[in-house]
């Protein structure tokens, strides 16, 4: 269970850099130096690391301070072999950010925030990154009257469009990935949940270079089922990145360390991503992104067994899922249930409305109580996926 960059386990340098501050308590941990961040990582098999640009080049920092923050990054990278799949901006830290960057009321902010996204692209493209995170955290509003929702969505569109435009002009051979959530830090935020971001994209020019990052805590929040998301953004071929971390229901996002949330639905997400293609086999080959926070209550030492518990955590949730797909009772049971049954289409090959309409067997000799009657088998399957979960199987 020794995790390797083959796993391709990724962490975001605000994650284990968290210093705990929360809207009712003062930092419990000292600033951690991204440099030991990625030195720390690359010494408990993680494969990357991702950050927004203030992460690691203080908001403000002149030119001379950003090159030497680089720098110094840069050699990290070098002396770890750690690399940058994922970077992201930060959009909301800031007061000038408190009504949204790329939908805030005030043109001014929507302009620098443009230019501060299009800077940090360049850094991007830079390390190498091919996947530019977009998390709208203050992209929305408390009260109804004080967001144009419909003019917030053309002026997010048109940041989008514009930023897409030109990573295809630099030929930065970047895509986007925009992070729903449903609320915090304002009260209502845009592009609420995955299928909310999925709709959007479809109205973009440039929507071929723009799919979703889910995080599991985001769309549990919201108490949706985060597998069942990841789900349809996989059919719609959207899934250019995740975000994996654990939640307890709809309360305040809790970044929990992956599995220390719904474990059962994260045991099906891992079964998804790595036995989820057709005919079997990943069905996502991207990194696998830690978005957690180290609890407040850790000290140092308990960050970084946090950060190892996370990819712990995915390890052996791979080790069950593939003990649960290769059990024969399993493969019995998903027989029985006719999950398999369902990949067959309603019609048949070529076959019409027209015929389906002729077919007597499809309704007047159709028999809707015997149908009605048939048992499927769901809570044993469900039942088979506990026990491998549960190591009894
Ligand atoms: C959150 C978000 C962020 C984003 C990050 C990258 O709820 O705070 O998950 O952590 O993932 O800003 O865009
Ligand atoms: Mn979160
Ligand atoms: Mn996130």
């Amino acid at each position: 269970m020794q995790p390797t960059a083959a796993d391709r386990f990724t962490f975001g340098l605000w994650t284990v850099g968290w210093q705990a501050r929360d809207p009712f308590g003062d930092a419990t941990r000292p600033a951690l130096d991204p440099v030991e961040s990625v030195h720390r990582l690359a010494a408990l098999g993680a494969y990357g690391v991702t950050f927004h640009d203030d992460d690691l080049i203080p908001f403000g920092s002149t030119d001379g301070e950003r090159d030497k923050h680089v720098a110094r990054f840069k050699d990290a990278l070098a002396e770890t072999g750690l690399v940058v799949p994922m970077m992201t901006t930060n959009l909301f830290t800031h007061p000038v950010f408190k009504d949204g960057a790329f939908t805030s009321n005030d043109r001014a902010v929507r302009r620098f925030a443009i230019r501060k996204v299009v800077r940090n692209l360049d850094l991007a493209a830079e390390l190498g990154a091919q996947t530019y995170v977009f998390w709208g955290g203050r992209e929305g509003a408390e009260s109804d009257g004080a967001k144009d929702v419909r003019a917030a969505l053309d002026r997010y569109r048109e940041a989008i469009d514009t930023l897409a435009a030109y990573v295809q002009e630099r030929d930065y051979g970047i895509r986007f990935a925009i992070e729903p959530k449903p609320n915090e830090p304002r009260g209502d935020i845009l592009l609420p949940t995955v299928g909310h971001a999925l709709a959007f994209i479809a109205e973009l020019a440039h929507a071929d270079l723009v799919g979703v990052n889910p995080e599991v805590g985001h769309e549990q929040m919201a108490g949706l089922n985060f597998a069942a998301g990841i789900a349809q953004a996989l059919w719609a071929g959207k899934l250019f990145h995740i975000d994996l971390n654990g939640q307890r229901g709809p309360k305040f996002d809790q970044d929990l360390v992956f599995g220390h949330g719904d474990l059962l639905n994260a045991f099906f997400l891992v079964d998804l991503l790595e036995h989820g293609a057709p005919g079997g086999g990943p069905a996502y080959d991207g990194p696998r992104h830690f978005d957690y926070k180290p609890a407040r209550t850790e000290d140092i030492d308990g960050v970084w067994a946090s950060a190892a518990a996370n990819m712990r955590t995915y390890l052996l949730l791979r080790e069950r899922a593939a003990a649960y797909r290769a059990d024969p009772e399993v493969q019995e049971a998903l027989a029985y249930s006719g999950v398999g049954a369902l990949a067959t289409p309603t019609l048949g090959e070529a076959e019409s409305l027209d015929a389906l309409l002729a077919d007597r067997g499809a309704f007047e000799d159709f028999d809707p109580d015997v149908a009605g009657a048939r048992g499927y088998g769901f809570v044993r399957l469900n039942q088979l996926a506990v026990e491998h979960l549960l190591g009894a199987r």
